[in-house]
Order: structure tokens, then C-alpha cells, then sequence
């Protein structure tokens, strides 16, 4: 892993391809076919909480302090044990190779190249053992408690073998309505993988119920059991609620993660923003909290932390850079967000990531 506290390069003059996220997203967009752009960027019904997500964030503004003394903020931060070069991990997003032939792999890489870790979707275009040999980036595995608890916890330890060090756990009860998918009848079957099924892997009737939803969905009470015998801590992923927030921890939760994952579940939800505060103020100042669904740029990792979240998870942001230019359009997207925060914490007065709390933000009235 690189030195976690850096002197970030911040001059306009640079030979880098790209300048600003900007340029990430337009090349991103001429890469990808129509249906490759909208399984990237679509949210449910009319995308209300898609739209929202981001909108949640135009809500705050920053209070600026002058004379704070501050030039060269330490952006890295240390959570669930893992040293960070700034707040952020990999967000979990399968059937990646559609934006790009190397999905995971490279993502990983270009994770490990910045200091960040990786969490690794069950719905990966490579498998998790692949995923895991390319980097030590990968650190959580994401999957879906449904199904045979046999084939939930066999999973469980090939993540454990693999190397991993949490189970991010999460639950989908019914399949989303994505009209753009629809139009499109895009399969993510029809792309690279998943690679985590098959012969020598887990079982394809797993994956079946994944995607097909053959059976009743799981209850708090087969989660918990389920994480009462998981070998690795598990993450709560779909958090929007004090009740949630408290069930989870009750479950047995190591850390809570606030996220609607980014608008595609099921529309008019609200913005994964909104309910952050509810949320760390039933977890209590101690469990870990990560956060997703809207962060556009490296000032918004600055709103989610200072609402309550240790960290952020980057999902789109790195799916445009992976589709932009691969591996280096990930280490780029990555190196632009921690310049970006590094230069709102200088402005913000805070010389650490540990400073920045509420008291940085003014809420706007909702308009
Ligand atoms: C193309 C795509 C695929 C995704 N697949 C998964 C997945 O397999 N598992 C999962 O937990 N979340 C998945 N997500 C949700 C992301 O992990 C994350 O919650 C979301 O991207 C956050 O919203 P944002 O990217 O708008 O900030 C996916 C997101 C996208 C964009």
C-alpha cells in the first residue's frame, strides 16, 4: 500500500489525460453503447430518488472559516481497521465488464495504486478469487443473504479464504423496475459472467435465485443467525432508517452501510443524504457507518462525513472511469476525489479528517 498521508499535487498544469471528473464522464459515455450506458446509469420507475440522491447534496452548504491556518490537510482516515489513503471504498457493482473487459481486476489495482480498498460484488464478471489475486485492494465481499444458508455460509468462506476480511450482506426482495433496462432487455447474463458460479465454484442454483427470485426472501431472524455463524464480521449494506439501523446491530452487524443503492431498488425512497443523521444517531457515535447513492465529487465525501458517515462508497464515479479509460480512468477518477476533498478540507478549516463535523455545513431550506 502507498504512504497513507500524501502532499497532493493540486496545480491546473498537468499532463494528465484527464483534468476534472468532466472528461472522465464524456469519454465514458462515447465508449459505451446505449444499453451499456443505461444498465450504468439508470434508476427505478422515474429515477425520483435517482435524481434525488444528488439534489440531497445541493441542500447543504459550506461554512468557511478564514485565517484556519491550514495548507496541506492529512486526508487519510482509518476504518474498520483498514488505513485509508482518504474516506472512500470501492462501492460493490456487478456485471462491471460491461464498461470495461477487465471489470474488477483492474478496478482493484487501481484502488490498491491510490490506497483505498475494494468491496467485491457476488455479481462480479470475475470471480472473487480472481478479484482477490489481482490486488490487495479487495478487502469486503458483497453478496446476498437468500436462499439455502448452506450455500450463504459456503460462500462466506471462500470469501474467507480468498483472503477477505468482512462480508458486506445484502437483501433484495423482489426484482427492481428499471424501464430503461426494460426497453434495452439487457441481461447481465448476456455480458461477462457472473464468474462466481459454475463448475468448481458455487452452485448455479444460487445464482438463479440471485437473479430470479424463485424464493421467499430471508427475515432478521435467519440474518442473524446467518451472521452469528458467518467465519468474517459482516456489513449491513440498505440501511435508511433508525429501525433498520437498530435491527442490524442487534443482528449482530459490525458496521452499518446507509446506501439505496444509488436510486435502483425501488424509486421515490429518499435520498440516501436525508437519512444519514436518523442513522448514525441510532447507531451512537462508535459503529462504523459507510455511506453511498449520489457522490459525484470530492466535496460530497466532505457532506457525508461530516453527517455521520466514516467513509464513503464510490459506485458510478468508478464505473465511468473503469468505461473512461480502464485501469488508469479508475486511478484518475480516484486521485481527482481525493484531490477534491483534500481542497474542501484546507477550506473548511480542518486539518484532519476527524474535524470535519456538522458544524462545517448550513442546511438550505427545501425548495
Ligand atoms: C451498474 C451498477 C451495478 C450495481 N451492482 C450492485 C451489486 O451487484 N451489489 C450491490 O450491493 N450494489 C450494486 N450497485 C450499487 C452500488 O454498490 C452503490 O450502492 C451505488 O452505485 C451508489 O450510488 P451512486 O453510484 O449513484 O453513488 C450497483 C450499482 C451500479 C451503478
Amino acid at each position: 500500500m502507498v504512504e497513507m498521508r500524501q502532499r497532493i499535487d493540486d496545480r491546473y498544469v498537468t499532463a494528465e489525460k484527464y483534468t476534472t471528473l468532466r472528461g472522465i464522464h464524456q469519454d465514458a459515455r462515447k465508449n459505451l453503447s446505449d444499453a451499456q450506458w443505461n444498465y450504468l446509469w439508470c434508476g427505478t420507475g422515474d429515477e425520483v430518488t435517482l435524481r434525488d440522491n444528488t439534489a440531497a447534496f445541493d441542500r447543504y452548504l459550506f461554512e468557511t472559516p478564514l485565517f484556519a491556518g491550514i495548507s496541506n490537510p492529512d486526508t487519510s482516515t482509518s476504518v474498520l481497521g483498514f488505513d485509508l489513503s482518504f474516506p472512500a471504498f470501492i462501492a460493490p457493482f456487478g456485471g462491471e465488464a460491461a464498461f470495461h473487459p477487465e471489470g474488477h481486476l483492474a478496478i482493484g489495482r487501481a484502488a490498491q495504486s491510490v490506497g483505498i480498498r475494494q468491496m467485491v460484488p457476488v455479481a462480479a464478471s470475475y470471480s472473487l478469487e480472481d478479484i482477490a489475486a489481482a490486488s490487495a485492494a479487495a478487502a469486503i465481499f458483497q453478496m446476498t443473504f437468500v436462499g439455502d444458508e448452506g450455500a450463504v455460509l459456503a460462500m462466506m468462506e471462500r470469501a474467507k479464504d480468498a483472503g477477505y476480511r468482512y462480508i458486506c450482506v445484502t437483501y433484495s426482495p423482489i426484482r427492481q423496475w428499471r424501464e430503461r433496462m426494460m426497453e434495452d432487455r439487457f441481461s447481465i447474463r448476456g455480458e461477462k459472467g457472473p464468474a462466481n458460479f459454475g463448475p468448481g465454484r458455487s452452485d448455479p442454483s444460487s445464482l438463479t435465485e440471485l437473479l430470479d427470485f424463485t424464493q421467499p426472501r430471508w427475515n432478521w431472524a435467519q440474518a442473524a443467525r446467518a451472521i452469528a455463524r458467518a467465519p468474517l464480521p459482516c456489513i449491513v449494506k440498505g440501511v435508511t432508517n433508525a429501525r433498520d439501523a437498530q435491527a442490524a446491530l442487534d443482528a449482530g452487524a459490525a458496521a452499518l452501510y446507509v446506501s439505496n443503492y444509488g436510486g435502483r431498488t425501488v424509486d421515490r425512497t429518499p435520498a440516501a443524504l436525508d437519512v444519514l443523521p436518523a442513522v448514525r444517531a441510532a447507531a451512537g457515535p462508535e459503529v462504523p457507518i459507510i455511506f453511498d447513492s449520489g457522490i459525484r465529487r470530492g466535496s460530497d465525501i466532505a457532506t457525508a462525513i461530516a453527517l455521520g458517515a466514516d467513509a464513503v462508497a464510490l459506485g458510478r464515479l468508478i464505473a465511468l472511469g473503469l468505461a473512461a479509460d480502464g485501469e488508469a480512468g479508475v486511478r484518475r477518477t480516484l486521485e481527482l476525489l481525493q484531490r477534491e476533498f483534500w481542497t474542501t478540507l484546507g477550506h473548511l478549516g480542518c486539518s484532519s479528517v476527524g474535524e470535519l463535523t456538522g458544524d462545517v455545513l448550513y442546511r438550505q431550506a427545501r425548495s
